[in-house]
């Protein structure tokens, strides 16, 4: 779904819970950075047949293995910016060329039938799960049979399918039937589609003659569905919250859900965030009588109060035990929960692992690192010898930002483990979690969230009761502890040599000059609050108010340090319209080679050290699709104190002040690809060698009128990427959109952004 700085009741992807009053903090810390060198070796060599693999463009594209060069950061980009574009296709620069190999239903056995794209295909749990997000890569050798963090011809790409489309409270996957599907109650075949196409992807993926495509019947391939089993790990395991009739011990739960952000561990595994999990439970209208006041105040936290419809009603598809876990109303007998699914919400909204190179491996949900809308999982440069550091952001309106770290310091050897998911239980099950504190210095505090602090164990609105329960219930320890509301905490990436941290915040429809209710003020780290300009919206009333085009913060620790618990900050750049003239919202002097809206995924290639932005967006739409731009990132206070002037509603100004990084020139920022017609772009991931980009088209066509235009194909609002000849006819304008991932080569075969 769009992620538009509108406010949206009928969205699942928009989320508002944060009611609490946090208190302001003042706290003077320097920061300084740290800086590390990252050592490579040489790649791998080109492997045989693959299925799927198709180019937009002839491509020149070679198989060398040159020596890769650990100290070639690019600092001026070397294409030529891609224009803004409405057009339903992906272009990218002049000379290089997007390959399309992996979209919704594509087989993942050598049984399993070509996808019809009809709506009439079944069998989702052996094909191409539904919007790709998300995605890692990892390196195979040339043989296929083992780890190579060099392999840049043979690899896998673990990803996530965050969800599947539908319109606001319908809950038919319109997409996915052939008639557009049947609304309440929901027959057990469109459940179970439904349900299929969620979780997550492992395929193999090879480079043939130049040519990127997955292998069918790899051995290596592998779905996640909601139904897959996952242990339950770290100190919430076993405990009270987690008990359900499924597991009365609390030690495991079915599946993951709704996957947006990824992570890759230093030591070889997949990291997935749960992000919108809570729309996809149904709780009776009379639930809060059956229940005590903290399991009601922890449901409302988390966005399931009373009376709350579930997105797809799948558990209104029959009595059978994997329908009826949609339903958290407490409906037993039982004290502990053991006979019905009230503690299900509970077992979502973790961070979770995967070891994509072993499908016999079960995932583990770390609840150590905390129970929140998670994105990304972003790791400190491991140091030997001391704690490792994962960053993470809450996305919904006026959340938070955290950090785990780890109990274990860093050992060199872990980095090419016997054993990799036990080497994650070393790392990921205990530790400290932090929450952020942004103070109008400049400088910002990483408070612990744990009984020893007085503000948690004295919190009026929730009583805690153990770590576990301030895991489980992160949000309010945070809120109890007066971390800092931002404008909607997307992904975040560590940069591979300075270490500094990068937050995307994509945009927020509830921050304001004159705040009312439950609207956040303007603050030093979240400083715009404007109106939209341009009429993206259908009714000028509706324009988009509220930090509309979203910016990227960045954190640099004290000393370098992955356990400090102070950093200064900046922020890197500021999303605006270059049409804009007003510097208090066009703040970075974007031009129009650079501008762009909703900053979403944010990822950083260790080869090139370039930060790649991608954007879901609903405020700058009329002009453009979504984006994909290329980064040279300076270091946090490389720019200047800087004061914003916005007008309140009887016509004075206030001002804000904040601290900008440098303004990026004309070859440090740069559109690198754009998407077909409402698609978000999304996932980033390369080969070591940097020469094979990946990202993946999610959503294109979401915004169907009506589902009964499922049978009108000139309604269609994408035909992406069918149109552009894969499995379909070029040019078409009948078949159905479908998410999909793209290989981005350069076609004389050098490094992505030369
Ligand atoms: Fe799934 Fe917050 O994006
Ligand atoms: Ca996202
Ligand atoms: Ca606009």
């Amino acid at each position: 779904m769009n992620h538009n700085a509108v406010p949206d009741t009928t969205s699942f992807d928009d989320e508002d819970h944060n009611t609490s009053g946090n208190p302001s903090f003042e706290s003077v810390l320097d920061a300084r950075l740290s800086r590390r060198s990252m050592l490579r070796g040489t790649v791998g060599t080109a492997a045989t047949a693959v299925l799927g693999g198709w180019s937009v463009a002839a491509c020149g594209g070679s198989d060398d293995d040159a020596p890769l060069d650990p100290n070639a950061p690019i600092t001026k980009l070397g294409f030529a910016s891609v224009a803004k574009s409405i057009e339903d296709r992906v272009s990218v620069p002049a000379g290089y060329t997007a390959t399309t190999f992996y979209a919704l239903g594509d087989p993942l056995t050598a049984a399993t039938p070509a996808y019809k794209n009809d709506g009439t295909d079944t069998d989702f749990e052996n094909r191409a799960g539904d919007h790709h997000d998300g995605m890692e890569y990892f390196g195979l050798s040339a043989d296929g049979t083992q780890r190579d963090v060099n392999g840049s011809v043979r690899g896998l790409l673990a990803m996530n399918h965050e969800a599947t489309s539908n319109k606001g409270s319908d809950p038919r996957s319109y997409y996915l039937h052939a008639n557009g599907g049947t609304l309440n109650p929901r027959p057990v075949g469109e459940a179970d589609k439904e349900i299929a196409v969620h979780g997550l992807s492992v395929i193999e993926v090879r480079k043939t003659a130049g040519t990127w495509g997955y292998v069918q019947a790899s051995a290596y391939n592998r779905r996640v569905t909601p139904l897959t089993p996952v242990e339950i790990t770290g100190p919430a395991r076993g405990n009270a919250l987690l008990k359900t009739k499924y597991s009365p011990a609390g030690t495991s739960t079915r599946g993951t859900l709704n996957n947006c952000g990824t992570g890759l561990t230093p030591w070889g595994t997949f990291l997935t965030g749960e992000e919108n999990w809570n729309g996809y439970f149904t709780r009776g209208t009379a639930d809060n009588a059956a229940r005590d006041a903290r399991s009601v105040a922890s449901l409302n936290r988390y966005g399931r109060s009373q009376g709350a419809a579930s997105r797809h009603g799948w558990e209104t598809a029959g009595s059978a035990d994997v329908y009826a876990r949609w339903n958290i109303s407490k409906t037993g007998v039982s004290t502990d929960g053991t006979d019905d699914y009230r503690n299900e919400l509970n077992g979502f909204g973790y961070i979770v692992e995967m070891d994509a190179y072993d499908k016999t491996v079960a995932l583990r949900k770390r609840t150590a690192l905390g129970r929140f809308a998670h994105e990304s999982a972003a790791f400190s440069l491991p140091k030997p010898g001391k704690p490792l550091a994962v960053y993470m952001g809450d996305d919904s309106r006026g959340e938070y930002i955290y950090k785990f770290v780890s109990a274990a310091n860093w050992a060199a050897s872990d980095s090419a483990p016997a054993n990799r998911i036990t080497t994650g239980d070393k790392y990921l099950d205990s530790g400290k979690l932090y929450v952020a504190k942004f103070n109008a210095d400049g400088t910002g505090q990483w408070i612990e969230l744990n009984m020893a602090n007085a503000l948690i164990a004295a919190y009026a609105t929730y009583a805690f009761a153990d770590q576990a329960d301030i895991l489980v219930n992160a949000r309010l320890a945070a809120d109890a502890v007066g971390a800092t509301k931002m404008d909607r905490p997307e992904w975040c990436a560590v940069h591979p040599t300075t270490g500094e941290v990068y937050y995307t915040l994509t945009n927020n429809a509830n921050r304001r000059v004159e705040p009312t209710g439950s609207q956040q003020a303007l603050d030093a780290a979240n400083p715009r609050a404007y109106r939209d300009t341009q009429l993206d919206n259908t009714t000028a009333s509706s324009n988009s108010p509220g930090n509309v085009h979203g910016h990227i913060i960045r954190l640099a620790e004290v000393g370098g340090e992955s356990a400090a618990v102070g950093f200064s900050w900046d922020v890197y750049l500021f999303g605006a319209e270059s049409t804009s003239t007003n510097s208090s919202i066009n703040v970075s002097s974007l031009t129009a080679d650079q501008d762009f809206s909703s900053p979403d995924g944010l990822w950083f290639s260790k080869n090139t050290g370039l930060c790649w932005i991608q954007t879901d967006d609903g405020s700058y739409t009329d002009v453009t699709n979504c984006m994909m731009l290329a980064g040279v990132p300076g270091t946090v206070g490389d720019g200047a104190k800087t004061t914003l002037t916005f007008t309140k509603a009887d016509l004075t100004t206030m001002t804000v002040e904040t601290y900008v990084g440098k303004k990026p020139a004309a070859d440090t920022l740069k559109r690198f690809l754009v998407g077909p017609k409402q698609c978000e772009l999304t996932g980033c991931a390369e080969t070591p060698d940097g020469k094979t980009l990946f990202a993946n088209i999610q959503h294109p066509g979401e915004e169907l009128a009506a589902v009964a235009d499922i049978l009108n194909p000139a309604r269609f609002t994408s035909y992406w990427p069918g149109n552009a000849g894969y499995q379909a006819t070029a040019g078409n304008t009948t078949s159905r959109p479908r998410s999909a991932t793209v290989a981005i080569t350069k076609n004389d075969g050098g490094r992505i952004g030369t």
